[in-house]
């Protein structure tokens, strides 16, 4: 483990033949190069996040979740930002990533998390709308630029799995180091007093 913040990529769809972890594979790329970061993809597909919820409330330890959901937890936990890969599916964002939103409460609380979107004409900005208002329930910071891809089929070269518009590397180091300015900053607001939330 270095000093390096800890950033989660979430894949939100689990849609068969989804195109999430190309958008995810490519933004933990960018992270990577973009450095400071140690970088761990969490594809939601791969845990069990179950909808119905539990009796009381997911800010209280010992809230019983499932053990296909241990490790989802763990990372989370581990995390100290977020991006957050989301499809736009009927002008929100998908169910699944709800559901894994839903089922936790301090492990997003006085964490940075940015947005990369992808989806038909509006690029995904309704789910991202959506995602920014829920977020702030949660006592999460969103920071403000974001990655929205318009015709995903079209603005990926999906033969490289990179955007087609090379512009777009441009705009992910803009959300990197937007991420970069709040993570340490928060990470030690948290370490140095419980936040009030
Ligand atoms: C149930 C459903 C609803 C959708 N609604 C929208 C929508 O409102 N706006 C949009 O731009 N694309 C919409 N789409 C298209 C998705 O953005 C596109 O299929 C995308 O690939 C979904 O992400 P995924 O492949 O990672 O699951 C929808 C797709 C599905 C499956």
């Amino acid at each position: 483990m270095t000093d390096n913040s800890r950033l989660a990529v979430v894949v939100g769809s689990v849609r068969e033949g989804r195109f999430g972890p190309v958008v995810a594979a490519w933004v933990a790329e960018q992270a990577r190069a973009f450095g400071g970061f140690d970088v761990d993809v969490i594809d939601l597909a791969d845990f069990d996040i179950p909808l119905a919820l539990p009796a009381g409330s997911p800010k209280e330890p010992g809230y019983p979740r499932p053990e296909g959901m241990t490790d989802l937890t763990a990372r989370l936990e581990a995390a100290d930002a977020f991006v957050l890969v989301t499809p736009e599916y009927n002008h929100s964002y998908p169910a699944s990533l709800k559901a894994a939103i839903d089922w936790h409460f301090t492990q997003w609380a006085a964490k940075p998390v940015a947005f990369a979107s992808y989806g038909g004409a509006a690029g995904g900005r309704h789910a991202v709308l959506h995602l920014e208002n829920v977020l702030t329930e949660l006592h999460a910071v969103t920071v403000r630029d974001g990655l929205a891809f318009v015709n995903y089929p079209l603005a990926f070269d999906l033969d490289e799995g990179r955007p087609a518009d090379a512009s777009a590397t441009t705009y992910a180091k803009t959300l990197l180091a937007q991420l970069a300015w709040w993570t340490p900053v928060l990470r030690t607001a948290r370490e140095r007093a419980p936040y009030p939330g």
